[in-house]
């Protein structure tokens, strides 16, 4: 690991790793993780050095630490204003998403049809959350959601509990035309939040 991190992010990263050693439940290890990544996202400095990270417009992700040892993945999201997010899934990891600048809209869907078709799937909104700098939402397996953005340029970091991209592929619906499809997450874009 770098020594020239950003001391809140080292700290962040240091918890997770207790975290993942002390627990052996993923669904407990996110809960506890939930709640470190609400300390990062509300640290003021880690605040201040979000508003300069880069863009992550056309599906894209900053990876800011990969966990060689306990699996687990941080990454960053930088949306533009008045960005629309796709209804998606996060197929069999947990995620935690905590806004640090910004505000974002979280919507939570249901799925109403059995499944039986692969392609076909009929979803509802039951939930929209607002997210502003501070606000983490933890995200169950499977769970259908999207993320919006607000009317300014928003910033947020993501834990995952296990690599997504290049192990599984995730499910995205289409509400309106009653489709559901699988492909690859985020491409991931190394980035390494660092001292100024
Ligand atoms: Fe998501």
């Amino acid at each position: 690991m770098r020594n020239d991190r950003l001391p809140a992010f080292q700290t962040f990263i240091a918890d997770l790793r207790a975290i993942w050693s002390e627990e052996t439940d993923t669904r407990r290890r996110m809960e506890r993780g939930r709640d470190a990544l609400e300390r990062l996202v509300r640290d003021p400095e880690l605040q201040r050095h979000s508003k300069s990270w880069p863009s992550t417009e056309g599906l894209k992700n900053l990876l800011l630490h990969t966990d060689d040892e306990h699996g687990f993945i941080v990454n960053a999201v930088v949306r533009e204003p008045g960005r629309t997010g796709s209804v998606h899934d996060h197929a069999d990891a947990w995620t935690a998403y905590g806004v640090c600048d910004g505000q974002e809209y979280v919507e939570r869907y249901e799925r109403l049809d059995d499944g039986a078709d692969p392609e076909h799937a009929e979803i509802r909104r039951v939930s929209t959350t607002i997210g502003r700098a501070g606000v983490v939402d933890l995200v169950a397996p499977w769970a259908i959601h999207a993320e919006q953005g607000g009317g300014g340029r928003s910033a947020a970091v993501i834990l995952r509990s296990q690599k997504l991209v290049g192990r599984v592929l995730q499910h995205r619906y289409d509400e309106q035309a009653r489709t559901v499809k699988l492909g690859s997450g985020p491409t991931q874009i190394p980035y390494e939040l660092t001292v100024a």
